[in-house]
């Protein structure tokens, strides 16, 4: 059993959240640092709920230097797991300044910070987003990077930094961890997505579709060159991505230097795929109307997840099947999301 104290950035979100219950289930004492901007406190609550035990909260903008120190100085931190970040693609094309202000200054603050305070492990939360359009799938780590949108870029931007900065400082150990497609939430349905207003991404407008939220599925494409014509992704469950962080920490304890793997299943669905197993999970219909392809969107998506298997001794053990359950789970179970815990308080 260790006791190491992992800084988790962006703990209260969607996949951070997943995170800090699998770290606090595997013995690691958690500090979170999130300024809410896309969570909820409560989500803190039920990390607790769900782990039985406590982790630590600090409601800072990492943006913000002097919060930011304060955490290193009233903590003895081992290590970073980096999460916050603004991560709407479309978004960040209209509100270019706040999304570089944000995910590249907070990064460069936590950089800082390391180097004051002697922190050597650092796990980034990368993206697909950064093949570009592959010329070929599945997606080997090795393949060209390339970014079409400032999101992608900020990514692409942080993955470049830390290459510098681990061929400067050898004590460094850092791991890039490009994650495909997360879906799914935790198994209770406690916690899960919540996205702002209108969902941009297929599984969190699938469930609103199937709570009767929305009145059916915008399909983006029936044109593509994939089996069925429409897009075709490698959808990820939330708790394997998880899972894939504790290993990369034990990674990590190995003194790799900079390490990168993609987080996926190797396995392609296409929208209609996705649609029909998350009917068959759920008993919902689900309405659907084919629409212009969306700008910027590629066909087809899906990992070589080998590496991470081989080096890190992790494989994503759940279905397509069990992903749109818990989807479902979650969504009908919190039809409001965390909102209504929230007002009631
Ligand atoms: P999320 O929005 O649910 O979580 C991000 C968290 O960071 C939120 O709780 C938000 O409040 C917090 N945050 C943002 N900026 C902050 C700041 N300046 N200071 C403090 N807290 C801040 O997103 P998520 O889906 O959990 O994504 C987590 C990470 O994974 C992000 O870096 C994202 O870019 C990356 N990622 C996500 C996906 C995806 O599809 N969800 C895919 C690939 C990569
Ligand atoms: C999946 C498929 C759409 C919505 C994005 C980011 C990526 C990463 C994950 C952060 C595509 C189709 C979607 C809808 C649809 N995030 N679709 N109707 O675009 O693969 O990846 O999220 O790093 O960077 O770009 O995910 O869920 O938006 O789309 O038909 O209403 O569903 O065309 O084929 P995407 P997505």
């Amino acid at each position: 059993m260790n006791y190491m104290a992992v800084l988790v950035t962006g703990g209260a979100g969607y996949i951070g959240s997943h995170t800090c219950i699998e770290l606090l289930e595997s013995g690691y004492d958690v500090i979170i640092a999130d300024n809410l901007c896309n969570s909820h406190k409560v989500v803190v609550d039920r990390i607790k709920e769900l782990s039985g035990h406590k982790p630590k909260f600090y409601e800072i903008d990492i943006v913000d230097k002097n919060a930011l120190e304060l955490v290193f100085k009233e903590n003895k931190i081992d290590s970073i797991i980096h999460f916050a970040a603004l991560k709407a693609v479309g978004q960040s094309v209209s509100m270019p300044v706040e999304y570089y202000t944000n995910n590249l200054i907070n990064t460069l603050n936590l950089f800082e910070m390391m180097k004051k305070y002697n922190v050597n492990k650092f796990v980034f939360s990368s993206s697909a987003t950064v093949y570009g359009e592959p010329h070929t799938c599945p997606i080997l780590e090795e393949f060209p990077l390339s970014v079409t949108n400032p999101y992608g870029r900020t990514k692409l931007m942080i993955e470049d930094m830390l290459r510098d900065i681990c061929y400067a400082n050898k004590d460094l150990d850092v791991a890039i961890l490009r994650y495909f497609n997360p879906i799914g939430a935790h198994k209770s349905g406690r916690i899960g997505e919540e996205p702002n207003g209108i969902p941009n991404n297929i599984m969190p407008y699938i469930t609103k579709v199937a709570i009767g939220q929305l009145p059916y599925v915008n399909v983006f494409g029936d044109d593509y060159n994939t089996h069925d014509g429409t897009g075709v992704r490698d959808y990820i469950h939330v708790l394997d991505l998880a899972h894939g962080h504790v290993k990369a920490l034990k990674k990590l304890e190995e003194n790799p230097g900079l390490v990168t793997y993609n987080l996926g299943t190797g396995k392609g669905y296409s929208v209609l795929d996705l649609v029909k197993a998350f009917s068959k999970a759920s008993g919902k219909e689900i309405p659907y109307k084919i629409t212009d392809r969306r700008a910027g969107d590629i066909a087809t998506c899906y990992a070589d997840p080998t590496k991470a298997e081989k080096e890190l001794g992790w494989k994503a053990k759940y279905s397509i099947e069990e992903m749109c359950k818990d989807s479902w789970k979650w969504q009908s179970q919190n039809p409001n999301g965390y909102t209504t815990e929230v007002l009631t308080k």
